[in-house]
């Protein structure tokens, strides 16, 4: 079977699948404006921290085609990027690719025509989007020899859909069932958005794989019967010390697997791991709109007046991860962090 991408470059266009409209609907659109890249990013047309990147990465390549005077390159494209990283806040892969597609226009551009600036640009953006491919399949080499066998969780989206394609923590599902294993899936249905119930159900079902949904609240109960062998996620940053920030409701599993004695891994390429950072305090976490709280599947689910917080995000502290799987090695979170030499 072809692998899944849920975002190309045609051309100069960017093309994505709605997740929006995911289960119900598979529409896929074209867009080929900066303000269109950074529509589709903020209002999570696109989502999971490596899509987001290489989108943004090609929204790069578009606002060259934008910038009218080519003498003013840089400017434009400094400003544009700033507008791209202001979609969300917490990915860093959103940051690390429009900071690459800078260096390659200030390294490349130089003394070049725009036409052919544009086209060093747009190869650009699709490097990046091969090379995260290849990056993920051989985090699902490394961790499909680590994961245990039976019934695995995952939370949120961290699958094709989250990257340019295969996955991170569903890579390294995939990784175990090419490496001979008999996997299972729990899905976490992830209120509020739903990222388990609508796109790892959608992928996984797709994909051939037995998953079973449940709602967030019942991973301890299934912990507490031997019913979780490995807890399997992905991540939007990784702080130098190994602390993680991926999808709220990661953390609360996190101390569950502890506490159960299940091994909890943490699945994602290098370019989420943010050794500026130097722990998850210095995360900061993306809030959004109450109304996803407040509404579910269209309705409303509280009454008008009440008060909601809406984290997107939450930090599990390195201490609650048994390890780090990457591209780069598979790392081991120790009592003082993460040595990053040793993988
Ligand atoms: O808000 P989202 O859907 O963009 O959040 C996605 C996640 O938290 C993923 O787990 C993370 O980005 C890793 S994707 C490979």
């Amino acid at each position: 079977m072809e692998m899944f991408k849920p975002v190309y470059i045609d051309g100069t266009d960017i093309v994505l699948l709605d997740q929006r409209l995911l289960p119900q609907e598979e529409r896929w659109l074209r867009i080929n404006t900066v303000r269109g890249v950074f529509d589709a990013i903020h209002d999570m047309a696109v989502r999971g921290a490596p899509a987001i990147g290489i989108t943004a990465a090609a929204g790069m390549a578009l606002a060259t085609m934008e910038s009218t005077e080519h003498g003013n390159l840089m400017t434009a494209l400094r400003q544009a990027g700033e507008f791209l990283k202001s979609a969300r806040p917490t990915a860093v892969n959103l940051e690390w690719a429009v900071n690459r597609m800078l260096d390659k226009a200030a390294s490349e551009c130089e003394g070049k025509g725009r036409e052919e600036c544009i086209a060093l640009m747009f190869d650009e953006a699709r490097r990046i989007h091969e090379e995260d491919i290849a990056m993920n399949l051989r985090i699902g080499r490394l961790g499909g020899e680590l994961l245990p066998e039976g019934a695995i969780m995952t939370h949120c989206n961290a699958g094709s859909l989250a990257t340019g394609g295969y996955g991170t923590a569903l890579g390294v599902i995939r990784g175990a069932r090419d490496a001979g294993k008999q996997v299972r899936v729990v899905s976490c249905e992830t209120r509020p958005y739903l990222q388990g119930a609508r796109l790892t159900t959608w992928e996984l079902l797709r994909d051939g794989f037995d998953v079973t949904m449940i709602t967030d609240n019942m991973a301890g109960y299934m912990m507490s019967r031997g019913m979780i062998q490995a807890v399997v996620v992905g991540a939007d940053r990784i702080a130098a010390n190994g602390d993680t920030a991926n999808k709220i409701g990661t953390y609360t599993h996190a101390v569950l697997a502890k506490r159960h004695d299940i091994p909890f891994f943490v699945a994602a390429p290098w370019s989420t791991v943010d050794l500026k950072t130097p722990s998850g305090a210095n995360i900061v976490i993306e809030e959004r709109s109450p109304d996803e709280v407040l509404f579910c599947g269209g309705r409303r689910i509280a009454p008008k007046g009440v008060k909601v917080f809406n984290p997107a995000f939450d930090v599990t502290p390195a201490s609650l991860i048994t390890a780090i799987i990457t591209d780069r090695g598979v790392f081991k979170p120790g009592p003082g962090g993460v040595d990053w030499t040793q993988g």
